[in-house]
């Protein structure tokens, strides 16, 4: 029996990997204008820092990490999310002895053992940001603006971010016993998780799917929240309004990780099914320190790759798909063959993509391989031409034909294709 991919893993292939090309080409450059630099941490790393980082009782960490032994007894986990790895990296590396704020951005496979569905995989992508040593609000508000605006340049439309404050520890101990307060009369109606939630993160009861009818009328933590938190969640959405970023207040938002305080985001997209959250980050003051640094300030947005393309795809959006070829060239004969392997290498010396045949065909077979690659011109070179020094050359959307000299063939099209 031929073998398969893991359930909930893709295979990535020419003609759909162009389009993941530009939409991390386009998140590369606007790193770049936002100031963070990209930083690659390894695909797995001790368990026990997802356990640390993103918290023991989250679904995340319970129930859906690739965990193993490695052959020498260690426990080692594929890494669920990027942020615990980039602080584990800040800490390690001693980033925080630059004067700066280390702002840091990447691009990676992570993953998570989920129930696959649309939009949801065992290996996703993230395009992620950390902000790492300010408790500067306005650092806040960047990056949510350039979550938001990654989506627009990439030509996504009507996305919406949604915030909320999930305060800092103090104000969420005392939250937890209102809500538990909340909950008690229901306890035993929660379902099977939610009831193990209740007593270990009851906070993670409003984010469950079965049980929103309980939820209802659930205390808010933005209720609750001290002066401290009531200051810097108004000075965020100053500044988003200042950024001309739209967005809604959401008190029922909670995320999947342990590690937030003060600001919590998410994007949301209509049009892709159930899974409409193609994005989200927050503020995670205590992490470094929790990780083992001396305690910085962080804020961070991870986006998922898969969901973008699947939004761009739903909305009908305009991506540059397969390069065309330059030019296509084809040898009638031994002599003219070889020839044409000096002339294909001089074109892509000349920073053209050409291409030629490998498997002896016939004239017209050649001709529709460059009309399938779409080749802006084909070269044909017979015994004739060589001998002449000459080729012949036809421009494909035309059907124009041409000779050209062999040694200025490769300069000319190049000149030609770059203006
Ligand atoms: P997250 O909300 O768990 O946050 O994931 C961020 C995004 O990754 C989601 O909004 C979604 O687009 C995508 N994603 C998550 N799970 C899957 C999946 N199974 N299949 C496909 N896409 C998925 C984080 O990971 C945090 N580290 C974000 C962050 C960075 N917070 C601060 N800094």
């Amino acid at each position: 029996m031929s073998i398969q991919k893991p359930k909930g893993t893709q295979d990535l292939l020419p003609g759909e990997i162009e389009k993941w090309q530009y939409v991390e080409s386009k998140a590369r450059e606007l790193c770049q204008r936002f100031n963070y630099r990209e930083i690659r941490t390894p695909v797995f790393e001790h368990t026990e820092l997802f356990q640390r980082g993103v918290g023991e009782t989250t679904d995340i960490v319970e129930k859906e990490m690739y965990t193993f032994l490695d052959k020498g007894d260690r426990s080692i986990s594929l890494r669920p999310e990027g942020t615990a790895g980039v602080v584990r990296s800040y800490v390690e590396n001693k980033l925080y002895g630059e004067p700066d704020v280390s702002k840091l951005y990447y691009v990676g496979p992570m993953f998570r053992y989920e129930q696959p569905q649309s939009g949801r995989y065992r290996q996703f992508h993230q395009f992620g940001i950390e902000a790492i040593g300010s408790v500067d609000p306005s650092l806040d508000a960047e990056v949510i603006a350039l979550g938001y605006t990654f989506y627009r340049e990439i030509g996504i439309k009507d996305v919406t971010v949604e915030i909320n404050s999930v305060g800092n520890p103090s104000v969420r101990a005392a939250y937890r016993e209102h809500i538990q307060q909340f909950f008690a009369p229901v306890k035993d109606q929660l379902c099977k998780d939610c009831q193990s939630r209740y007593e270990r993160n009851p906070m993670r009861i409003l984010d469950c799917k079965i049980d929103q009818k309980y939820c209802e009328g659930a205390p808010t933590i933005v209720e609750h929240l001290d002066e401290e938190c009531r200051t810097h969640f108004a000075r965020v959405q100053q500044y988003l309004t200042a950024l001309g970023v739209p967005f809604r207040l959401n008190p029922r938002l909670v995320r999947g990780l342990d590690y937030y305080t003060h600001t919590a985001f998410e994007y949301k997209a209509a049009g892709i099914g159930a899974i409409d959250t193609i994005g989200g980050g927050g503020r995670y003051n205590g992490l470094v320190g929790q990780i083992g640094g001396q305690d910085q300030p962080g804020v961070g947005l991870a986006l998922g790759m898969e969901r973008i393309l699947l939004v761009l795809q739903a909305q009908g959006a305009d991506i540059p798909a397969e390069k065309p070829l330059d030019v296509y060239l084809i040898g009638l004969g031994e002599a003219a063959e070889t020839r044409i392997v000096g002339l294909l290498h001089e074109l892509r010396l000349e920073g053209l993509t050409a291409e030629k045949d490998y498997q002896s065909r016939k004239l017209k077979a050649q001709m529709k391989s460059a009309d399938r690659y779409k080749a802006a011109y084909v070269g044909i070179l017979g015994d004739n031409e060589l001998e002449k020094g000459e080729i012949a050359v036809k421009a494909l959307a035309t059907g124009e034909q041409e000779t050209l000299s062999l040694s200025e063939f490769a300069r000319t099209l190049a000149a030609r294709q770059r203006g």
